[in-house]
């Protein structure tokens, strides 16, 4: 199969009009934030597990058509034996995999940040394509401040964005790409505005100056929100924000955009989603999400860490992704 084939079908397997993608590669140090809020030990066993729940849930497949998981994961079976990428293959969910190594300080762009992990990056994706990866991730971290981010800021998280997208199309691999402008601070929802604007407009002409396919990449952008510590917009103003940004910046091309959930709660990143798809009118892409927090913070709640808790954490996560992919329909209801 041609490496175009190839990123042509898994679009086809990962892109449809109901469904979204689950975040579940949380690094070591974040998992081990979300398991200290249930007051759980992070150690490999209980990670395993609880990703392991996640993907056996019956009939997530229905809701979700990709699941990033976190390098260790790939590794993991089900306590039958049954590698944890298979697992969700077999649910019909395209298995795929955070590729990036985290973020650290941008050398002479104080306040901005720069994601590492380029180095041997060709070569880490065919072992994981040998263990069912079909597809990537990487993000680029944007935080507002009265000066960030800088001009250079922008440049160079675009240039690295490209450059992993590249690599990735090259190997036949999907990648998704993440451009994450932070909620933190006090701004409000017209600097977020112009701010994703000028992170999305920097992402497309890298993309465009690496020869990146548009058609076989996912774009995983922020919702246009004010600062966490400013107040809440509602849904119409943050679909319409977002709605105008994203018409601005992103290409026709491109199939579709999951969005992160960036800590907005689980009923707000659904209102918010469902807004957007309800004011979409003739928006050439799929809107559809790729949470982390909002789908899992349910699951983990009801989980607690306990094995009699499974069911009950798998019901509270398949009953978010079914709201979630009403939401992208904008069918969703208030509960
Ligand atoms: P959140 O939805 O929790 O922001 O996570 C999405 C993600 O994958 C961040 O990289």
């Amino acid at each position: 199969m041609s490496t175009t084939t190839e990123l042509q079908q898994t679009i086809i397997d990962m892109v449809d009009n109901t469904r979204g993608i689950l975040a579940a590669d949380e690094s070591s140090p974040t998992i081990a934030k979300r398991f200290a809020a249930i007051s759980v030990e992070s150690t490999e066993e209980n990670r395993r597990h609880y990703r392991s729940t996640l993907l056996s849930t019956p009939d997530l497949g229905q809701y979700i058509s990709g699941v990033i998981l976190f390098e260790e994961t790939l590794d993991q079976k089900t306590s039958d034996g049954t590698p944890l990428a298979e697992l969700a293959r077999k649910q019909s969910i395209v298995p795929g995999i955070k590729v990036d190594k985290g973020k650290g300080p941008l050398p002479g762009a104080p306040g901005d940040s720069i994601t590492y992990g380029l180095d041997g990056l060709a070569e880490r994706l065919e072992g994981y394509k040998a263990q069912g990866a079909r597809f990537a991730k990487w993000r680029e971290v944007y935080s507002i401040t009265a000066t960030n981010p800088t001009q250079l800021g922008l440049d160079a998280n675009a240039e690295m964005l490209a450059r992993y997208a590249a690599v990735c199309q090259s190997t036949g691999i999907v990648p998704i790409v993440e451009p994450e402008v932070l909620m933190d601070g006090k701004h409000d929802i017209a600097r977020c505005a112009v701010v994703t604007e000028n992170v999305l407009h920097s992402v497309f002409h890298a993309l465009h100056k690496h020869h990146v396919s548009l058609e076989h990449m996912i774009l995983k952008p922020n919702m246009v929100l004010p600062g966490i510590d400013l107040r809440t917009a509602d849904p119409e103003e943050v679909a319409t924000e977002t709605l105008k940004v994203i018409r601005r910046t992103v290409p026709a091309a491109v199939p579709s955009l999951n969005f992160l959930s960036g800590g907005q709660g689980p009923e707000e990143a659904t209102r918010n989603l469902n807004a957007i798809n309800q004011l979409r009118g003739s928006a050439p892409w799929q809107l559809s999400i790729s949470y982390g927090r909002a789908l899992q913070q349910p699951a983990l709640h009801a989980w607690q860490g306990k094995t009699e808790n499974d069911a009950a954490a798998q019901q509270a996560l398949l009953n978010r992704a079914r709201l979630n992919s009403l939401a992208r329909q904008g069918k969703y209801e208030s509960e």
